[in-house]
């Protein structure tokens, strides 16, 4: 018997078979999790549905985040298949495109700004909230997903350093926010995969390679390495870890210097 044996969690976030959320998904039905999605639009309907099939799931429901209503629509629609849930995973972000290409201070604006940061870092605690009155009394456990680009300064990674800061202070306030009612949230902040929203960032392929040849385990890390931690931390082997930033990324973030390391 898998160690998420008997809990049901939701999956915000998958858009493909290389979305983090899929490798997430996949780890957590391993351990024997039933599994619910969201979509973000009728574009990734059928996707996401045959991702959901392949996890045994048929409960796929509609959310843009960028909309209260979607939100608050989920877990009324998810209410009529289960009646509480334990485990909500977040693995959503975007900034419009313009903002992630050139110099920070050349292509920063207020729009981009709000944009990144709602659909990014609020979106979480309003997933969370509105869905809050199902996970009580279950010892639930809420995830994010972050980069690094939030405590360093990345060529292009620009406002969304900015949005996975707020998002990573966004898990800090909502675990102290939801620990008394015995809800743990925490964040991974994974190194970098090649998916649909890495492939927004300009120069993403280098990062890919920079990695390669540098991080201390010499190659980058897979969706599914970021499931199992994903699926550890969700569990009740994690039942004292709440507010963590933890790091996937073949030991990446702990160098100085990166650029010596590769000898
Ligand atoms: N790929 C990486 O290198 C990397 C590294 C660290 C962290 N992350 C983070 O992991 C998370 C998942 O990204 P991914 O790399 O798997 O890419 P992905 O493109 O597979 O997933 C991004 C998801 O965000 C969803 N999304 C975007 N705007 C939305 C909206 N308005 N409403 C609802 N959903 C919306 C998309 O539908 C998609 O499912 C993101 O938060 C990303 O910043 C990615």
């Amino acid at each position: 018997m898998g160690f998420l044996a008997g809990k049901r969690a939701l999956i915000v976030g998958v858009a493909s078979p290389r979305s983090i959320a899929w490798g997430i998904a996949e780890a957590m039905r391993d351990q024997g999790a039933e599994l619910a999605y969201t979509y973000q639009n009728e574009k990734l309907l059928s996707r996401v549905e045959k991702i959901a099939a392949d996890t045994g799931s048929r409960i796929v429901i509609p959310c843009d985040v960028a909309s209260d209503e979607d939100i608050y629509n989920v877990f009324a629609e998810l209410n009529k298949h289960w009646d509480s849930y334990d485990i909500l995973v977040h693995s959503v972000g975007f900034a419009p495109r313009e903002q992630l290409e050139g110099d920070y201070m050349d292509v920063i604006t207020r729009e981009g700004f709000q944009i990144a940061h709602d659909i990014s870092s609020y979106s979480f605690a309003g997933l969370a909230k509105a869905g809050l009155s199902m996970m009580q009394g279950r010892d639930g456990a809420m995830l994010t997903l972050t980069y690094m680009g939030s405590v360093r300064a990345l060529k292009s990674y620009n406002v969304m350093g900015l949005a996975k800061a707020s998002l990573e202070a966004n898990v800090r306030y909502m675990a102290q926010s939801l620990g008394p009612k015995g809800i743990r949230v925490n964040a991974i902040s994974a190194g970098p995969i090649k998916t649909l929203a890495a492939a927004g960032i300009s120069d993403f392929r280098k990062m890919l390679s920079h990695v390669e040849g540098t991080a201390p385990m010499r190659r980058t890390i897979t969706p599914r390495e970021v499931g199992d931690v994903a699926a550890f931390l969700c569990s009740d082997l994690a039942s004292g870890v709440t507010g963590e930033t933890t790091f996937v990324d073949a030991g990446y973030n702990i160098l100085g210097m990166p650029e010596l390391a590769g000898g």
